[in-house]
This record gives structure tokens, sequence and C-alpha cells, in this order.
């Protein structure tokens, strides 16, 4: 369906080449101060005709609040803004009135709804994440504002060109236990730990190792030149994310996550943490010992991180890291062997403006996301604390049963 949350709620409306597109956002806490600003310059980040790597459609997107805030102050009721879709050319299309475009949305939505939109993608279209985007920066805004929380996601490869220091040595040798530090080294750990929006923006590709940039740049020109495309990972990074948040069993922290992210288009592979390259190293060497944190507030931290942030579904307060997979996108110029709606084979080669490589637009679509999961979750989590804060403490359980050197009161008590 086109809702997610449950106590910030963001419903997405729109297809790509209807009258606008835009989002509800339902339980957003009254007197934040926000304006457009603060939701322009995420949505200019994800908008197309921003380099020669991207579509040339060319949208402004500018977003227009039309209610749930008055003088720059959020009331508490239903945030509704919307973006205009400005520059529609459905001819581009006429050849799919014939062909579904293979490994695109057009097929499955006309099984399934025994209609669709009849040019572009339709609501499978990469326009309708102008919601998600304008959605994730007001709660982004929240979440900086009464917790420091920052988010940041950036491009990690396209096709096989990675950042050098991102990816595990090759090691055929079962015998040969490597270190967990082969899977996500230290250089890399250090970049999650320090990289900036603005180092992120720096280069088009929005990579943030220059030199993989450019090598990046050419790979999407290749493609673009070969009139195909190209896919690539993105990475993000949660800091300073309060433990406590993730509902298990079904709506632990990692799997609202990876649903969020899996939701957007031309997604395939979701990893948090040490992910899939964690599995090859042994319980001795992944595991994150517990610490004294240094700073001070007598809890507990984690010495490594392979776990990401969560365990148990649930944050234990170091940053969350995680990376995503998305396709080489569907539409290409290059003439492709397929079949007509009918069965009739024949042969695509579609036209109209697309995207040789989504990545780089892709990552503020992500941190929407992110943004969007933190303060669902965080919402929950502060509704329990609040709710059992209001019962006379309990005196009498077993140690084992309570955080050591806390009183049960605080510990019950919200945050
Ligand atoms: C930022 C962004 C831009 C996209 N641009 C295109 C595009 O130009 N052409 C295309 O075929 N798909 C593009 N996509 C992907 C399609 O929307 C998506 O592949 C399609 O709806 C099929 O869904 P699926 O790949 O999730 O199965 C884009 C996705 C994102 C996130």
């Amino acid at each position: 369906m086109s809702t997610y949350g449950n106590l910030f709620r963001v419903t997405t409306y729109g297809e790509s080449h209807c009258a606008s597109v835009g989002a509800i956002i339902d339980g957003c806490p009254p007197g934040l101060t926000l304006s457009a600003d603060d939701i322009q310059l995420q949505l200019n980040r994800r908008r197309p005709g921003q380099s020669d790597l991207t579509t040339p459609r060319n949208e402004k997107d500018r977003v227009l609040l039309q209610s749930g805030l008055e003088h720059d102050v959020t009331l508490g009721t239903p945030i509704a803004l919307l973006v205009k879709n400005e520059d529609q050319r459905p001819h581009d299309y006429s050849e799919t009135d014939l062909y579904p475009r293979p490994s695109h949305a057009d097929y499955t939505y006309l099984e399934k709804y025994g209609v669709k939109a009849s040019s572009g993608g339709g609501r499978s279209s990469a326009r309708e994440t102008i919601g998600r985007v304008a959605a994730g920066a007001i709660a982004e805004k929240y979440l900086k504002q009464a917790y420091g929380i920052e988010i940041v996601a950036f491009v990690s490869s396209v096709g096989k060109v990675h950042i050098p220091f991102s990816v595990q040595r090759p090691s055929q040798d079962d015998e040969d236990d490597e270190q967990v530090e082969d899977a996500l080294s230290e250089e890399f750990r250090h970049l999650l730990s320090t990289v900036t929006r603005e180092q992120v923006d720096q280069h088009p590709t929005r990579c943030p190792h220059l030199e993989t940039a450019e090598k990046m740049t050419q790979r999407i020109i290749r493609a673009k030149d070969n009139l195909d495309s190209i896919g690539g990972t993105v990475t993000c990074v949660i800091r300073n994310v309060p433990s406590g948040l993730g509902e298990p069993v079904f709506d632990k922290f990692e799997a609202t996550l990876g649903h969020a992210m899996l939701s957007i288009p031309a997604t395939k592979a979701f990893e948090i943490g040490s992910g899939f390259r964690g599995t090859e190293v042994p319980g001795s060497k992944h595991n994150d010992p517990f610490v004294l944190k240094p700073d001070g507030s007598g809890r507990l931290g984690t010495k490594t991180n392979w776990s990401g942030g969560v365990q148990g579904g649930i944050t234990n307060g170091e940053d969350i890291y995680f990376r995503i997979g998305f396709k080489s996108p569907a539409t290409i110029s290059q003439a492709q062997a397929t079949a007509q709606y009918d069965g009739t084979p024949g042969s695509l080669a579609a036209r109209g403006r697309h995207d040789p490589c989504v990545v780089p637009r892709a990552v503020p679509i992500v941190e929407a996301m992110a943004s969007i999961v933190v303060m669902d979750q965080l919402l929950i989590q502060n509704a329990r604390k609040t709710a059992a804060a209001l019962l006379p403490p309990i005196t009498t359980l077993p140690k084992t049963m309570v955080m050591p050197g806390k009183a049960q009161t605080e510990q019950n008590g919200t945050a």
C-alpha cells in the first residue's frame, strides 16, 4: 500500500505523468520549526537533470506546503505537500503501448490491476519518491533537533567500481579464518564515522572517495554511450541513535529498515553491519565485546560494531550502517529482443529520458527512508517509556532482571 509507519505515518501519491506528486505526513510532533526550504534542500539533491550522469528530464520539483503548519511551525496536524509534474512527455513512451519494458513494472502492474497508467512508469516511477524525500526531510529535522541524529548516505559502488577499502579481499581458502577487518576495513569504518553530506556532494556521483568517483563517472558514461545502464550500491550511516529502538519480533529495527529500503524502486539487496561479508568470519572475531563508554555516561558500548548498531532487533546506541543494492535501470535505448503484450516477438529500443545509473539520485531517498524509520521507531519507544514511567516502582525484582547501577524508577522513566 502507499502508507508507511505507525505513529509517524507517510502516505505518498502520484504517478510519473499526472498533475502532481506528494505526500501526507501524519504524526509529526507539534512545535517543530519547519519551512519549505528545509524540504527543498533534499528535493534538489533528488531531482532529475542535476548532471550528465542522470536523466535530462527537467523538473524543478518546487515543494508546495498545503497544511499542517503556520508561521513555519508545525501544528501537529497532517502536513500535506505537493510537487507539480511539469516536464511530462507522454509521447516518448508510445512504443511501450505495445511492449512491456523488460525488467520494468509495466507487465506486473497490468497483471495486478488490469489497467495501468498510459505512459511512463506510472506509480512505479521514481517520481513517487518525491513524497518520501519530502517526508524524510521533516523527520530528519526533528531527529536532528531533538536527538542530534545524523544520517549520511553515499554511493559506495557503480558496476564493479567500488570504494577500494570497502571490499573484502578474495580468499578461497576455507581453512583461512579471515580477520573481520578484511570484511570491512579500518579505513572504511573511519569513513562511516566521519563522512558528511558536504563531502558526498563534492562529486556528481555522490561518492566521497574522489579517485573512485572519477572511475565511477567513466563507468556511467560508458553505459550511457552504449545506450545501456549500470547498477550500484548506496551505503548509509545513522549516528547518535538512542538505544532501545525496534519492535521485536516482527518489527525488529533491521526488519523495518530493510522493508523501507527495499520499497525504493530498483532495489535488489539490503545488508546491515558486516552483512554477507560477516558470514565468512568466525564468532570469536565477529563478536562485538562490551566496554564502558568513554563519554562518562556510565553506559555500555561495544568495542567493535560488526552488528551495525542493532542486536536482537533493538538499537544498541552504536552507529547504524547498512548497504543497499540498486539494479541497472530497466529502460535502455539499446534494442532488446523481447515480446509484445500479446506475445508477438519483437525488438524494443526505449525512447524517453532515463537514468543510466540511479545511485547518485538514490542517496537522498535512502536518507529519507532511514529518517522515517528512525522517527517512527522513536515515537513508539517514547510512548512505551512514557506509559511505563506512570507506574509505581516495583522493588521486589531479582537483581538479574534490572540494569545494574540503575534505580528501577530511572529505568522505567523517560529518556
Ligand atoms: C532515483 C531513481 C531513478 C530511476 N530512474 C529510472 C529510469 O530512468 N529508468 C528506469 O527504467 N528505471 C528507473 N528507476 C527504477 C524504476 O523505477 C524501477 O526499476 C521500476 O519501477 C521497476 O521496479 P523494480 O526495479 O523495483 O522491480 C529509477 C529508480 C530510482 C530510485
